[in-house]
């Protein structure tokens, strides 16, 4: 059973996706924590499913560097099998990522690498395109730059706001994050040897 802890820092939908899949016995998959960086609404689904939670907040550090290194600690009392970066809206330091490769991956809501960054769906709009998407990939040390594990293409349409946008890409987010999980959970997607960009 492949252990499995959430980070966010939002509403946590996609988390509580997660939770709900992972609430049923046939799932390979365990949600063992949620940790945001704020006191973030979506903690409440983590109670909701008697998981623990935790959360090391990020403006109580001086620099990225100390708030990692706290958030770290929590990690290693917690060895999960997989971290799962849920709306974390957070650049994680290099040295924490060396630390997890590539037993960590995250959502994005767009097509990757086609905007990248905190404001993926923002971005989309801004630039007109017809089409975006949600993407799900191994962290690396860059932003958003790390091997593409699923993604798929949404339309954007007529009367799109960034909100109505966002939440059409989020079920589509959720359906992604659920499968690629439970493949890293089955052994039929290798985090140690996942596929190149295209
Ligand atoms: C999700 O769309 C996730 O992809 C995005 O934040 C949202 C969190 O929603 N993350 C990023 O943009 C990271 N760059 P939720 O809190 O409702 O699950």
């Amino acid at each position: 059973m492949l252990s499995v802890a959430v980070l966010i820092s939002g509403t946590g939908s996609n988390l509580r996706a997660l939770l709900e899949a992972a609430d049923d016995p046939g799932y390979p998959a365990r949600i063992v924590a949620v940790g945001a960086d704020r006191d973030a609404s979506g903690l409440a689904h983590a109670a909701a499913f008697d998981i623990p939670s935790f959360v090391v907040p990020f403006r109580d550090y001086a620099s990225r560097e100390e708030w990692a290194e706290q958030l770290g600690h929590r990690l290693d009392e917690i060895q999960p099998d997989l971290i799962v970066l849920s709306g974390l809206m957070r650049l994680l330091p290099a040295s924490l990522v060396a630390r997890w490769q590539p037993r960590i991956i995250n959502t994005h809501p767009a097509y990757l690498p086609e905007f990248p960054g905190a404001h993926g769906v923002r971005d989309a709009l801004a630039a007109g395109v017809a089409q975006t998407g949600a993407s799900v990939i191994v962290v690396d040390d860059g932003v958003d730059t790390g091997p593409i594990l699923a993604q798929e293409r949404i339309p954007v349409l007529p009367g799109d706001t960034e909100d109505i946008l966002h939440e059409r890409i989020k079920p589509v987010e959720r359906r992604l994050l659920i499968e690629v999980v439970r493949r890293i959970a089955t052994g039929d997607i290798d985090l140690s040897a996942p596929p190149a960009r295209p």
